[in-house]
């Protein structure tokens, strides 16, 4: 627990500290960083993405694996580059987030292409670059790659996506692997699938893929996901297409609100030791963890603008919305939310938490204790993921600008944008 004069004690995210009245990360004061920059403004710590790495690496050690960061997360170029400079690959889902892949610095043969909509100018791309596999999530798509692949004389890489239909037991928004959603192939058409890939001269069959959901807390999910794609890569190398790796996905969760997620480490020792059990301790382990990268190494520092005690409500305006911060609009997601500068708690009230768009859903706390006056800075915590990556201009808003602090140094990673960066695109109808 840290806590500072009188404020409700709340347990900080590691890198985070008060210190003097003050909150840091990693030594560096926020207050004086909003300060600099304005807000909102988005601060990560490079120690903690590196030490939420480190779990994965510590668990994987002495295997052969290949960590592809899910950039959906948080595809902020330096970012990228922070992790691909400590050995993770990265999965993309677009042609976009190919391209900033490649401009961090990624080597192609660490990318995978994940998702259910690649158009045949991403596939091409992709293909002309040489990335390591194409996660494929249908036979329509198997069918267009193998098409774009032989017209460029190549044999794509493929995996199948396959949906081992399992609860992962997370907000049904974020819950990937059950029969109802979208993605991946039905565990009874995966055979199939397989053997038809193996047909196809423009396709290399190379691996088999999961993803259950996002934000999971246990462990159990994650075994049984294990366990059903090892059933199906029995029965796809008894048909003689062998799979050179398996990939479990992202998914794991992270701490916003008392969560309590398995370690990284823990977890795949658990899993490895299943994988040694069936006979598949030597495979390729391909992952692909996003949140719980970069989520609690990043905060979004926010200014109350003012102060609005109701009858029913008191509402604490800032100046972060949910264009910068969609997650409690979309998910009813929570987030912690601090001051910078705690004051005496004399007068501790509770608030609800919202921004400045015309919406009821702009809200990124509710009943929220604080202790605040108009032009006090607040951190909204565990923003690291999908804040930034999911940062609209709703209302015309410039997106938010984006700090990296590096022991004790902090380097502006993303300029705030401005309105006419918004404008430059559109243009105004002639005058008749
Ligand atoms: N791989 C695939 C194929 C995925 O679809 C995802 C996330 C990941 C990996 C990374 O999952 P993670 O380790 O980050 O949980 N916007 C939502 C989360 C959407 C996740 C979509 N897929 C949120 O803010 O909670």
């Amino acid at each position: 627990m840290s806590h500072s004069a009188g404020q409700l004690p709340v347990s900080l995210p590691p890198h985070f500290a008060y210190s003097s009245g003050q909150l840091h990360i990693d030594g560096v004061e926020l207050d004086a960083l909003a300060r600099a920059h304005g807000t909102p403004l988005f601060v990560y710590s490079k120690a903690a993405m590196l030490s939420a790495l480190s779990a994965y690496q510590r668990g994987l050690k002495g295997r052969d694996h290949q960590i592809c960061y899910a950039m959906k997360a948080n595809s902020t170029l330096a970012i990228l580059q922070t992790l691909v400079q400590a050995g993770c690959g990265l999965d993309i889902v677009s042609g976009g987030e190919l391209e900033r892949a490649l401009t961090a610095g990624v080597a192609p043969s660490k990318v995978i292409f994940s998702g259910v909509g690649k158009t045949r100018p991403e596939m091409r791309r992709a293909l002309e670059v040489g990335i390591g596999c194409f996660n494929v999530e249908s036979t329509a798509e198997l069918d267009v790659l193998d098409e774009v692949a032989r017209g460029m004389g190549l044999r794509a890489p493929v995996s199948i996506r396959v949906n081992p239909n399992v609860d992962p037991k997370t907000h049904p928004y974020i819950s990937t692997g059950l029969k109802g959603n979208k993605f991946g192939i039905a565990h009874e058409e995966v055979l199939a699938t397989y053997r038809h890939a193996a047909a196809c001269s423009g396709l290399r069959v190379v691996g088999i893929d999961c993803h259950i959901g996002s934000q999971i807390t246990e462990a159990a999910p994650y075994m049984d996901a294990m366990d059903r794609m090892l059933d199906l890569v029995d029965a796809i190398e008894a048909a003689g297409i062998p799979i050179e790796h398996l990939d479990l996905g992202g998914g794991l969760g992270i701490d916003y609100n008392g969560e309590t997620p398995p370690d990284a480490g823990a977890l795949w020792q658990a899993l490895l030791q299943k994988l040694d059990t069936r006979g598949y301790g030597q495979r390729k382990i391909v992952i692909e963890p996003g949140r719980s990268l970069v989520g609690n190494a990043g905060a979004c520092l926010t200014e109350v603008l003012y102060l609005k005690p109701g009858e029913q409500k008191n509402f604490l305006i800032v100046d972060a919305a949910m264009n910068d911060l969609p997650r409690p609009a979309m998910y009813q997601a929570f987030h912690k939310i601090v001051p910078l500068s705690p004051r005496d708690a004399l007068a501790m009230k509770t608030w609800d938490v919202v921004g400045p768009v015309c919406e009821s859903g702009d809200w990124i706390g509710r009943d929220r204790a604080l202790d605040v006056q108009a032009g006090d800075r607040l951190a909204v915590l565990a923003a690291g993921a999908y804040c930034m990556s999911m940062a609209s201009n709703y209302n015309t808003r410039g997106r938010a600008a984006e700090v990296l602090v590096d022991g004790g140094t902090s380097t502006l990673i993303r300029m705030r944008e401005s309105t006419a960066d918004q404008l430059r695109l559109e243009s105004l109808l002639p005058v008749a």
